[in-house]
């Protein structure tokens, strides 16, 4: 019998591996390669039926339909299944005391208004009142005057600007500050809280379906960048906030929690223009020199 290397089942993924043009771009290559012989061995692992595989068709064509200008719901499903975090992990895998990265979150979605050391982003009434405060360095110690700070957050209800609008002032809790010659930063903000991310789609019925609630731990976005050094993005998690342990991103690390103490001190408050008491974090972010990421290969 000639072998024709037809599709069996047997050599299904092999089969549609070969069909690969000679041209095809090598990495390209290699991922698809990967691709359809993970594909193949989960359809066979798993058995899937013909209803099966029409039910995660219309699931993934309704995830398409779903997306828009301002709502990427593929993203929200990478997010969900942990490929979001698995890919920034593999890709920036912390080197020496650099502060460790998390997902950027879909919510940086305008340049953040550059603010003087000391302003404050909040910009409506509501939320307990909070004093952030760092220095930024180089993995040597060394502080990185100049380095930019860019942060946003949500607010008390656990809503950013953009969700918002016409409730929330435009550019609410969002603000880009540059370090002192100590590569020190400071700003005045409020406590941010723990927010569900949009689960009226596809991603919200499959967290729905598996037993999954939809919300991420309270937290303060940081992009931090500095000449010469690598950047930064990141989060600052507030220590006892729900849902640190079961982020429904996978995107807490241990490194990146902070208590975020009350502090009763009615002077420092008046000067400070808060109510009495207030709550406090101090956030220090430590930057790799971009020859040594290069050094090392990453
Ligand atoms: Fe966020």
């Amino acid at each position: 019998m000639t072998d024709r290397g037809l599709f069996t089942e047997g050599r299904s993924a092999e089969v549609v591996i070969d069909s690969l043009g000679a041209d095809t771009d090598p990495r390209l290559r290699q991922i698809l390669t990967s691709l359809i012989q993970h594909l193949h061995d989960f359809v066979k692992d798993v058995q899937l039926t013909e209803s099966e595989w029409e039910k995660g068709i219309e699931f993934l064509t309704r995830t398409g339909h779903t997306c828009n200008d301002v709502r990427q719901e593929f993203i929200l499903l990478s997010d969900v299944l942990g490929v979001s975090m698995l890919v920034e992990t593999i890709n920036h895998r912390a080197l020496d005391h650099a502060t460790e990265q998390t997902v950027l979150g879909p919510f940086h979605m305008v340049d953040s208004p550059p603010r003087e050391l000391g302003d404050t982003i909040a910009l409506d009434d509501g939320g307990e009142p909070c004093l952030v405060t760092g220095q930024v360095r180089s993995a040597d110690g060394t502080p990185l005057a100049g380095a930019s700070v860019d942060v946003w957050q949500a607010n008390a209800e656990g809503f950013y600007d953009v969700q918002q609008p016409g409730i929330q002032p435009e550019l609410n809790l969002r603000g880009l500050f540059t370090t002192d010659d100590e590569g020190k930063f400071w700003f005045r903000s409020i406590v941010p809280r723990y927010y569900p991310i949009p689960d009226d789609g596809p991603v919200g019925e499959l967290l729905a379906i598996t037993g999954r609630h939809p919300n991420r731990p309270a937290h303060v976005h940081f992009i931090v960048t500095a000449p010469g050094h690598e950047p930064v993005t990141t989060h600052l998690f507030v220590d006892g906030t729900p849902y640190i342990d079961s982020d429904v991103v996978f995107g807490v690390k241990e490194s990146l929690i902070r208590e975020f103490p009350v502090v009763d001190d009615p002077e420092r408050a008046r000067e400070l223009g808060f109510d009495n008491p207030f709550r406090t974090v101090h956030f220090d972010v430590t930057l790799l020199e971009s020859e040594v990421r290069e050094a090392a290969g990453l």
